[in-house]
């Protein structure tokens, strides 16, 4: 009789657990037709993480499966995909992007990322923010980039660039590959330092540089960061009550100082520079001028700190993939330094803000290196209420997240015939303008574009010219190529780093 029992408990346990089991898989799979309903098609999901399994187990990066989605679908205007549990809506056509970038921005103002204040403090930044905050923080924060100002900070940057070239004449001809990307990350991370903090950061002098210390420990991923990543975006709730062991507040301490230190001395000495931490001091002497939203030190320093990330780590990616491209054709590196050098020349032998901004074949390489390798790889938005696309039958409820799959337009042949072609001239005035507006978004566009993007263009440009009027770069045994983005990186990134031979060309 006990064995029977006993069998039956057996049995019973088992029964459960499978029907515990197929609840559990009906829960997380039942979402799934979401989009069939709807007649929307996309690429099939995985159970328990939609469309990303293959990025979670980093079988490829975020980037190569925008960018490979895109070209399955693009002759359909959205397809739709499943971020876990959540479905989310691509947009291919470009009239529909405009649409929700700029037309009917007001009704996709947020990008929908999930805010953990607590957990994360420094999260609580212009790229994050909810409408409510970034309104007029926005509204204030953009005069920090006006031509008046980034002709105030030119002196700065050359001063960083004269840095850069005394670091390359130690690097230069020694006969070891040099990691570009690692070049261009210490220069950049010193300008912002001068330009947004008034701070020497030291990263191209001093190997040890804290800055450069903490940009690499905020965007290295370890296992413990990607475990973080990962539980923050398919478990928000189970974040929430975890998200304190997986966050390291390392870096967050180290800018929460920073900033509450730089303010201290300002103060007592009196110190007045035209920069991000002078335009926060501003914000707090009045904070009634700020619409109703309390102003923290925390969410100013969390201000500061997207301005340090985002200016120092985009800039940098864009800089060592211009210099990949141009080892790889040396015609076009060759014309570009005669554009320099005959620049430098001009004018006695210094380079000047307008000089910059003029040089026109400079900035065709650096569109088209951002055309073909947007960092930022896609661009999100959130619906503000129940929103139909125009001239379709497609309607997304309000709290619904958008992509822009810039990757995927900027590599589509039939915008860009033969688009992996590094080609300069796809950026001349008439095929510009032969092309929609929407074809080129690697600043965004529409009022929550980036804010720095007129600082980007002047950093990079002088970084590229620093290196390439005296230098020469040329791939090398350990140059990844073709090229093979890091399926570990959220920015597209080349995997292994830009390794490239670098030499002294002489004048
Ligand atoms: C080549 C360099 C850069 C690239 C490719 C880049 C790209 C982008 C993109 C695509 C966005 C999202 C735009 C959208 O959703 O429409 C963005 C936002 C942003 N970027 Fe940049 N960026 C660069 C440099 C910078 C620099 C130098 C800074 C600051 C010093 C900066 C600060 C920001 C901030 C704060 C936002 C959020 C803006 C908001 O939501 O209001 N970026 N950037």
């Amino acid at each position: 009789m006990q064995l029977i029992l006993q069998d039956m408990d057996y049995y019973q346990l088992l029964f459960a657990s499978g029907a515990v089991l197929l609840a559990i898989y009906y829960y997380h799979t039942s979402i799934y037709s979401y989009w069939k309903n709807r007649g929307i098609v996309g690429p099939r999901p995985h159970p328990f993480f939609g469309n990303f399994w293959e990025i979670i187990n980093r079988k490829y990066a975020v980037a190569t499966a925008m960018k490979n989605w895109y070209h399955e679908f693009k002759r359909e205007p959205v397809f739709g995909i499943y971020e876990g549990r959540t479905p989310l809506l691509v947009i291919n056509d470009l009239e529909l992007v405009k649409d929700v970038l700029i037309r009917d921005f007001s009704l996709f103002i947020d990008r929908g990322f999930p805010l953990f204040d607590k957990i994360e403090p420094l999260t609580q930044h212009l790229f994050f923010l909810e409408s409510e905050r970034w309104k007029p923080l926005r509204q204030k924060l953009s005069p920090i980039f006006t031509s008046g100002k980034l002709k105030e900070m030119f002196p700065l940057i050359v001063e960083c660039a004269g840095n850069l070239e005394k670091f390359l004449d130690k690097v230069a001809d020694n006969g070891e590959p040099v990691e570009c990307r690692e070049v261009a990350a210490k220069f950049t991370t010193d300008v912002i330092g001068s330009c947004a903090f008034g701070i020497s950061m030291k990263a191209l002098e001093d190997e040890d540089s804290e800055f450069r210390k903490m940009g690499r420990q905020v965007l290295t991923l370890n296992f413990r960061q990607l475990t973080r990543d990962a539980c923050r975006q398919f478990a928000p709730s189970l974040y929430k009550v975890i998200g304190k062991y997986l966050h390291s507040p390392v870096a967050d301490n180290f800018f929460i100082d920073l900033v509450r230190d730089t303010m201290k001395y300002r103060e007592q000495n009196n110190v007045t520079r035209p920069d991000i931490i002078n335009m926060l001091m501003e914000l707090k002497k009045h904070p009634d001028k700020v619409d109703n939203i309390e102003l923290t030190d925390t969410l100013l320093t969390a201000q500061a700190f997207i301005f340090f990330l985002a200016g120092f780590e985009t800039s940098s990616s864009t800089m060592a993939h211009a210099l990949y491209e141009l080892a790889q054709h040396q015609d076009i590196q060759d014309k570009l330094r005669r554009e320099i050098r005959d620049t430098y020349k001009k004018n006695g032998e210094t380079m000047t803000y307008a000089d910059i901004k003029e040089m026109k074949y400079l900035d065709k390489v650096f569109k088209e290196t951002l055309r073909k390798y947007p960092v930022l790889t896609m661009l999100t938005r959130q619906a503000m209420e129940n929103y139909t696309f125009k001239g379709t039958k497609i309607t997304i409820p309000k709290g619904m997240r958008i992509w822009v799959p810039v990757y995927g337009i900027q590599t589509d042949p039939d915008i860009y015939p033969e688009p992996e072609k590094f080609d300069p001239e796809r950026f001349e005035d008439d095929a510009v303008a032969a092309r929609h507006p929407m074809s080129f978004l690697p600043f965004g566009d529409g009022p929550r574009n980036c804010i720095g993007a007129r600082f980007a263009h002047i950093q990079t440009k002088i970084g590229l010219t620093t290196i390439l009027r005296n230098h020469k770069v040329d791939v090398c045994e350990k140059t990844m190529i073709p090229y093979e983005a890091d399926e570990r990186a959220f920015l597209l990134t080349l995997k292994g780093g830009v390794n490239l031979n670098i030499t002294k060309v002489q004048s």
